[in-house]
């Protein structure tokens, strides 16, 4: 569905990745933990496709995309909710999710994406309820949900999600991560999960990463990384 292989990445002097080797079946939820600076926001942008590596490649789909500009990997059913939500503030929650759909219009019916409305407010009921409210009053937990509920709006066969945790109360928390779990239960999409939260990243996931400096050094399923020591020690000895 997605692989990565050999990926390496270069600000200037700086080697933000290290050869990164990863894959992510049909439907599975995958996490990527590491620390501030580790790499992984660089890693998404480059699967997404706004930064170019400096060797390695990407498969989305089994499809080599290195050549493929950002926007058309979108149409490869590729989306990426990044760091800083970005949704149209002047925009109703309504036209967002529609906007999010925009990819769409050209081959689907009207009514194919109203449907697809209906199942994101099915899974965020709160936009439902401020549908007509405009997206820039929206609290920072409803924003993400709803730059969320975009990326789903385009039917994506890969979510990447660069840490939907970021900034949110402890209850916010928590329904986002029970939306990511009824995301993985439609078994339609596939997610890469970018998290600081590690232990409830791995709580959700099938499977997980441990990104160190720009090199993998950990990887396997999620239970057993709950597990290994090396990894409570470094990740988990905070929060739980
Ligand atoms: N555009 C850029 N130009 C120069 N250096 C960059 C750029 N983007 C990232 N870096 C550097 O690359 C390294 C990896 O950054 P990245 O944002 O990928 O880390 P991260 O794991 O997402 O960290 P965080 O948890 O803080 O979001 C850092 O040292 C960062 O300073
Ligand atoms: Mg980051």
């Amino acid at each position: 569905m997605l692989e990565v292989k050999n990926l390496a990445v270069h600000y200037g002097g700086i080697q933000a990745l290290k050869g990164v080797s990863i894959k992510i079946q049909p439907g599975e939820l995958v996490a990527m933990i590491g620390a501030n600076g580790a790499g992984k926001t660089s890693l998404l942008r480059t699967i997404s496709g706004l930064v170019q590596p400096a060797s390695g490649e990407v498969f989305i789909d089994g499809k080599l995309a290195n050549k493929i500009p950002a926007h058309k990997r979108v149409a490869f059913g590729l989306a990426h909710c990044p760091e800083a939500r970005r949704i149209f503030a002047q925009q109703t929650v309504h036209d967002n999710l529609l906007l999010g759909a925009f990819l769409r219009t050209k081959t689907e019916k009207k009514a194919d994406i109203e449907q697809t409305i209906d199942e994101v407010y099915r899974i965020f009921p709160r936009l439902k309820e401020r549908n007509t409210q405009l997206a820039g009053t929206l609290s920072g937990g409803e924003q993400q949900m709803l730059a969320i509920g975009r990326a789903l709006m385009l039917k994506p066969k890969i979510l990447m999600l660069d840490e939907p945790s970021m900034g949110l109360a402890p209850v916010i928390i928590d329904e986002m991560f029970s939306v990511i779990n009824k995301i993985k239960a439609t078994g339609q999409t596939s997610i890469l999960l970018v998290e600081q939260l590690a232990f409830r990243a791995l709580q959700v996931a099938d499977r997980g990463y441990v990104l160190e400096q720009g090199v993998i050094r950990v990887e396997g399923n999620a239970k057993e990384l709950l597990k290994n020591p090396q990894v409570k020690a470094a990740y988990l000895g905070v929060t739980h």
